[in-house]
């Protein structure tokens, strides 16, 4: 059953990039657009790339690999059909960023 699990603080991502957090048996990317967050599956589906290091372009992440790209808000791979990444629920408290894995 998913439950809010702390990840970070929202100072600890660069804004424009993401990062890894391992949590909950899952391995997330969060990601950074000013003061927004999202938080998706860390496991890029093309080889397996961390899209935790990939980085913001017109509102998609960039896996770091071979830059497929992934729209923030809602996790869908827009370089390939079919190849979307999970996107958990996720809220900022005082700047605390939680996900519900
Ligand atoms: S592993 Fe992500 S684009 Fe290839």
């Amino acid at each position: 059953m998913p439950e809010w699990v702390y990840l970070c603080r929202i100072d600890e991502v660069p804004d424009g990039r993401a990062r890894t957090i391992e949590v909950a048996g899952a391995r997330v990317a969060v990601i950074r657009d000013g003061d927004s967050i999202v938080v998706i599956s860390d496991l890029c589906p093309h080889a397996g790339g961390s899209l935790g290091s990939g980085w913001i372009e017109e509102g998609e992440l960039l896996c770091p690999l071979h830059r497929w790209r992934f729209r923030l808000r809602d996790g869908r791979c827009t370089t390939l059909r079919g190849n979307d990444v999970h996107r958990y629920p996720s809220r900022i408290d005082d700047r605390a960023v939680w996900a519900r894995v």
